[in-house]
């Protein structure tokens, strides 16, 4: 062909990337890998290896040791042998050691890069500008926040021995994700790669030893699900950190309930891609291409479902199908490429499956006439238009090149349509309004909202999802906070004695009794469903009164009031403050009858305490709620990402048998303060408590809803809230049984759970009572992605 006639076709040659370098590397290895334990190469434990292959031609690329339970026991032994020395370092001393690992990242750019591109398939022109850069970018962000440590985070101390999993779709990038911050915080890892892109995690452990990190900081044990299950069942593991599958997160959650291992879950997504009629048309169809063809489609926050504008769909359509016609698929190792290879065979039959079960639901199935490659794992890019919002190729993660359309007519659908999914990891916005773009954004459930772009991610950003997205941040400070808790916090003895309710079940309303008090629900005092009370004693034993047994109906109904009064998440921070201190304000007027009665329950000294305290803790959180702000991050793009801090939502809260003042306002204060309602338990030894709590709530400008009183059997009560699919998280405070039990039962809809990991913490102490710990707890991170200039 003559240069003229190229010039006409404008047809692009192979460009291949030489892999010359990455295979000697791999022959240096012998093509056998054995795991990286306590700085060592170590054979595996039961001898066994596991072949990893190239999903673009086939071929077998290196044999890789598959972890046993044994294997996972020395990793976890190394990494805690190495946890004094590493936390010994100064945080100076530890930031150079990630200095120098995004510094040897960077040596070995391209090595990492081919190897990336071997193992997964991904065209080496992602893995070459945005996996291995960004690998490079999250040690040197971290590097900076070790540096910081001593001084941002004063009082904090590392949790430990961390467990790591992560996926096999940006591998190197997710052990960044991991390793970074866990080490910055002065913990040592075990991690686990996936069984599919073992080998840039065993580049990445030669790195280590190149730098000379100490032995054991970080350990690589390579195998399937079963070496992950071994990491995450190893007692003497502090905290598990999941990327992949909802359905192994869920898990993870339930195998994890009885202990005090922390757990952070990035997990699957079924992002929206907005675009609205103003918007404009071609940055949106290349947003497209990034948003679902990046990476075939492997992305947990690809935007794969599309939601247009009906004014728009049609052109919209056309043009996206011609940008689609010129998308190139083939080897991975070209340069000119734009889609490479699906992973492995399995998920290329489950594409296909989905696509298949959705064309049989009802959608049209339109691909472009591109040349595929003759072998190799390839899925053509996919459009699948007319979509149900119900159908399962609109409901479920495909993970592959499949882009599936609806289309709406107002911002308000489009933001239903948005939200009704069970996910809500991200969501792109399309609209040359600024104004429309961030009102949708703000309404968006999802933890990062990407405003005429998509797919862009900075170690400076936090990542991380909302619902079964799961819970966690990776990257920003927020990121930190996984790895690390208060030291007050670790070193809180455990609960002595099981708090058990006083006195037997009656019937309601015995004439003898003094006190009498109700539920109170969607701001009005309410008869329990089942008519049952309890009574309840004083210290000496006497009758203080009568408090009824809170039953599921209960709870049902204080959900559905708490979930209609989200003007108190709307409303502003000013105005909820005001709420709050004028809250503090009844609760100081009352405080002398409050006292008196709290006495018989908790002695006279106590509940004075308690009444003051309390006063004060209402106080603070008023003064917080227009101060506890976001930020505003400036990534190393031409693009700002505003960091907000939203609600969770509504969320159950079990309260402190011991404090049943002070313990009520320590948990549901930091949690209406953010915004949240509240279903609430109020202590289980005095539930009386509830009459003066609903008092002072009645005079206080609170919305009907905002606050719910259940009271009755904390356990009882605990289960129908943590299996209730309408609360999005739970906060429980009580003993290890029943801290295990609301982790247990709110893996259903992967609820966020906090619990006092059945510590006895001191709501007496300032320091220990309120504060930055519980607003952290509050809150959940958005991140907001604006572009600027033309
Ligand atoms: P997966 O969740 O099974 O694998 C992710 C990691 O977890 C791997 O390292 C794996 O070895 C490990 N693992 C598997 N079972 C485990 C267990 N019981 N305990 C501990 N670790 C375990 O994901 P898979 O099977 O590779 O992909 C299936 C689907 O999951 C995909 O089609 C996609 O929808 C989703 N997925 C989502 C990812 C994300 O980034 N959110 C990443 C990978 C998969």
């Amino acid at each position: 062909m003559s240069v003229i006639e190229k010039f006409k076709t404008m047809e692009y040659g192979p460009a291949p990337e030489d892999p010359k370098e990455s295979l000697q590397w791999l022959d240096r290895h012998h093509r056998r890998f054995g795991h990286f334990i306590g700085g060592v190469w170590t054979l595996p434990a039961e001898g066994k290896y596991f072949e990893t292959s190239d999903p673009s031609t086939g071929e077998k690329i290196a044999d890789v040791a598959q972890g046993s339970a044994a294997d996972i026991a020395a990793a976890v032994k190394a990494a805690r042998k190495a946890l004094p020395g590493w936390q010994k370092l100064s945080g100076h001393e530890r930031a150079r050691y990630l200095y120098a690992v995004a510094r040897h990242v960077q040596k070995h750019a391209r090595r990492l890069a081919v190897l990336e591109t071997l193992d997964n398939g991904k065209p080496i022109r992602e893995s070459r500008d945005i996996d291995i850069p960004l690998v490079a970018r999250h040690f040197y962000y971290h590097a900076g926040w070790a540096q910081l440590w001593e001084e941002e985070f004063p009082g904090y101390t590392p949790s430990g021995v961390i467990g790591q999993i992560i996926p096999w779709n940006f591998p190197l990038l997710m052990l960044a994700w991991k390793i970074a911050p866990a080490l910055a915080t002065g913990n040592t890892v075990v991690l686990k790669p996936a069984e599919y892109t073992p080998l840039t995690a065993l580049a990445f452990a030669e790195i280590c030893t190149e730098i000379g990190l100490p032995r054991g900081v970080v350990n690589i044990v390579t195998g399937d699900g079963q070496t992950g299950e071994a990491l995450v069942n190893h007692p003497d593991v502090n905290k598990i950190a999941f990327t992949g599958s909802t359905e192994v997160g869920r898990a993870i959650r339930r195998a994890t309930a009885n202990s005090h291992k922390r757990v952070s879950l990035e997990l699957g997504g079924k992002s929206p891609f907005i675009i609205f009629e103003d918007a404009d048309l071609d940055s949106a169809v290349e947003g497209l291409v990034d948003g679902i063809w990046l990476n075939q489609g492997q992305v947990c926050c690809a935007g794969s479902r599309l939601l247009v504008q009906e004014s728009i769909a049609g052109k919209l359509t056309r043009k996206l199908q011609a940008r689609m016609s010129t998308l190139r698929v083939g080897a991975p190792l070209d340069k000119a490429i734009d889609i490479g290879a699906i992973v492995a065979q399995v998920q290329l039959d489950r594409i296909d499956r989905l696509v298949k079960q959705g064309i049989a639901e009802g959608a049209t199935c339109w691909q472009p006439e591109v040349v595929m490659p003759s072998r190799g794992l390839y899925y053509k890019p996919t459009l699948l238009s007319n979509v149900h919002p119900t159908s399962i190729v609109a409901q479920q993660e495909i993970f592959g090149p499949v882009l599936a359309a609806m289309t709406f007519r107002t911002p308000r659908e489009a933001v239903e349509l948005a939200n009704n999914t069970v996910y809500g990891l991200a969501s792109s916005v399309w609209s040359e309004s600024v104004n429309v773009a961030l009102h949708v954004a703000a309404q968006l459930k999802a933890g990062v909202v990407w405003v005429n772009s998509t797919n862009l991610f900075d170690a400076a950003c936090g990542f991380g999802g909302y619902r079964e997205s799961g819970y966690g941040r990776e990257g920003g400070r927020e990121g930190l906070l996984e790895y690390i808790e208060p030291e007050w916090f670790r070193k809180a003895p455990p609960i002595r004695a099981k708090a058990a309710a006083k006195g037997g079940k009656t019937e309601a309303a015995n004439p003898a009794i003094d006190r009498t008090v109700k539920l109170f629900i969607g701001g009005k005092q309410v008869r329990p469903d089942s008519g049952y009370a309890v009574e309840v004693r004083g210290k000496k034993g006497e009758l203080l009164g009568e408090s009824p047994l809170g039953n599921r109906k209960d709870i049902r109904n204080a959900v559905e009031a708490a979930r209609k009064a989200e003007t108190w998440a709307k409303t502003t921070a000013h105005n909820r403050a005001q709420v709050l201190y004028y809250l503090a304000e009844n609760l100081s007027q009352r405080g002398k009858e409050i006292t008196g009665r709290l006495a018989a329950a908790v002695g006279k000294k106590q509940a004075a305490d308690e009444v003051r305290l309390s006063i004060e803790r209402v106080f603070a959180y008023a003064a917080w709620t227009d101060k506890y702000e976001g930020a505003v991050h400036n990534p190393p793009f031409r693009k700002v990402a505003i960091a907000m801090n939203e609600p969770l939502g509504t969320v159950g809260v079990i309260c402190p048998a011991h404090a049943p003042l002070l313990g009520f306002f320590s948990l549901v204060l930091p949690l209406l303060c953010a915004g949240n309602t509240v279903v609430a338990v109020p202590s289980e030894s005095y539930p009386l408590i509830a009459g003066d709590l609903y008092q002072v709530f009645e005079t206080s400008d609170l919305p009907a809803g905002a606050v719910n009183l259940v009271t009755g059997r904390a356990a009882e009560l605990l289960k129908v809230m943590a299996e209730h699919d309408g609360l999005d998280a739970i906060w429980c405070y009580g003993d290890a049984e029943l801290c295990a039990l609301a982790k247990a039962l709110s893996a259903g809809n992967l609820k966020q759970v906090w619990t006092n990991e059945g510590r006895e913490l001191n709501f007496f102490s300032r320091g220990q009572g309120g504060g930055r710990w519980y607003l952290e707890h509050a809150y959940q991170v958005k991140n907001v992605w604006v572009p600027y200039g033309e």
